[in-house]
């Protein structure tokens, strides 16, 4: 089979990279990708969002399954596009359809989805430029701290926490009267805060039955001891130490069942990955969010424990049957480390030499997964904020933690930054 993944990050590496060791994969493509995408599959110059320049590559390269990485496409609605042309009716999609993908494209949309399925989450109500002091009303009704969440996509930036009253209200009218975050402000849904650990919970369905992959914990924030500003995710371990098998039953229950009942229910087509961000408040798990694709760099972390033949698992997926898959999970923990240019989150500077990758372990301990990466004359240059995510095995949490800092020793690049200080919440 031939495959196309959109995307060009470290998700995309690491799916590629799994999917090239598939007996059943032809010709393997990723658009654009990186430096590392391009070692174990073909790198294409597309305008991911231009679906008409996806189709035409598709029908080029012959390409059965597509498998879209981030949320953009799903959310400007890839799946339906392709769905309506005739011509593309044997193409297997990895990934939902726009109607799917509103429950990320919209956090109101994802609220009232919880609210009549009955999926635990934090109390809220919404909120646009009409309703504006409505809004300043309700949240005098709050407790600090409050949580002020753009409706649509932010890049992870939409969401507020803030301590003061006033700060609060003076936010929501930022965000809606002006476009603190843009159009994805326009409506604002204000919630109640929970205070828990948070954990990140991945499953894979088509759209009526589905398997719950390997859980992770993301390190979000660019500072050690979580401090500083939301990033992308700085490093990720799997399994979650804290997340025992009671809880991920509970989790399964009141979280995964209803939400994918809820999705046939009302008819959605859903195709694919859908990432649940949870809050484990007490011994009970509440919806911070819901993501209709892998996390980064909880991909990292998540796919490789899976031993399955992960191009088989996407097949049956798309072919609606996806209760064949016995899924298979490694026993060893996993961790990555996500080394970021210099300024990351906010202004930095891109076309760095990496050096020192043919340095490091490339074994089944290891695997050195590129991100914001380009090659130029044989050479890896920086090309992103988020650079390279260095993964490593190990019989604990630890001892994977310890691999993974061993090799990032041997990674170098002018400005690099990474946290020191992963795990060191969870002893
Ligand atoms: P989201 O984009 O909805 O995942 O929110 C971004 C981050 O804000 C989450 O990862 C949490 O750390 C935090 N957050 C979001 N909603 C809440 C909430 N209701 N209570 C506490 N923290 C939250
Ligand atoms: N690491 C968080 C995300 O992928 O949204």
């Amino acid at each position: 089979m031939n495959v196309l993944i959109l995307g060009s990050g470290g998700r995309e590496h690491t799916i590629a990279h799994q999917i090239s060791k598939s007996p059943g994969c032809n010709t393997l493509f990723v658009a654009p990708g990186n430096a590392g995408t391009s070692s174990c599959a073909t790198n294409l110059k597309l305008d991911i969002l231009n679906f008409e320049e996806v189709a035409k590559s598709i029908k080029t390269h012959e390409i059965q399954m597509l498998i879209v990485g981030p949320e953009a496409p799903l959310v400007e609605g890839i799946k339906d596009y392709f769905d309506e042309r005739e011509e593309f009716s044997d193409l297997k999609i990895v990934g939902p359809s726009k109607r799917g993908a509103l429950l990320e494209g919209s956090k109101e949309r994802a609220k009232e989805f919880m609210k009549s399925h009955q999926v635990p989450t934090a109390a809220y109500q919404s909120f646009s430029e009409k309703t504006l002091e409505a809004g300043k009303e309700f949240l005098k009704t709050m407790h600090p701290p409050y949580v002020l969440k753009a409706d649509g996509l932010a890049g992870g930036k939409g969401v507020l926490i803030l301590t003061h009253l006033k700060e609060a209200q003076d936010e929501l009218e930022n965000m809606l009267t002006n476009s603190k975050f843009g159009i994805a402000s326009e409506k604002v849904v204000i919630e109640e805060f929970l205070n828990g650990i948070e954990l990140s919970v991945f499953v894979l369905t088509d759209g009526k039955n589905y398997i719950t992959l390997p859980n992770a914990k993301d390190y979000k924030r660019i500072g050690e001891a979580d401090t500083g500003l939301n990033t992308g995710g700085m490093g990720a371990i799997s399994p979650v130490p804290f997340a025992d098998e009671a809880f991920m039953r509970k989790v399964d229950e009141k979280i995964i069942k209803p939400s994918i009942d809820g999705l046939y229910k009302e008819d959605i087509d859903f195709t694919g990955f859908l990432f649940i961000g949870l809050m484990k408040v007490g011994d009970e798990p509440f919806v911070v969010e819901y993501n209709v694709r892998m996390g980064d760099p909880e991909t990292e972390v998540v796919i490789p424990r899976i031993k399955n033949d992960l191009l088989d698992v996407l097949s049956k997926t798309t072919e609606g049957k996806i209760q064949e898959v016995q899924l298979e999970i490694d026993a060893q923990h996993a961790a990555t480390v996500m080394l970021v240019s210099g300024g990351y989150p906010g202004t930095y500077e891109k076309g760095k030499v990496v050096s020192g990758l043919d340095k490091t372990e490339e074994d089944e301990k290891v695997f050195v997964c590129h991100a914001g990466t380009k090659k130029e004359n044989d050479q890896v240059l920086t090309n992103g904020g988020r650079v390279i995510a260095v993964t490593a095995f190990g019989d604990t949490f630890q001892r994977a933690l310890e691999k993974a800092y061993e090799n990032v020793n041997h990674i170098n690049f002018k400005g690099m930054y990474y946290r020191k200080d992963l795990g060191k919440d969870l002893v």
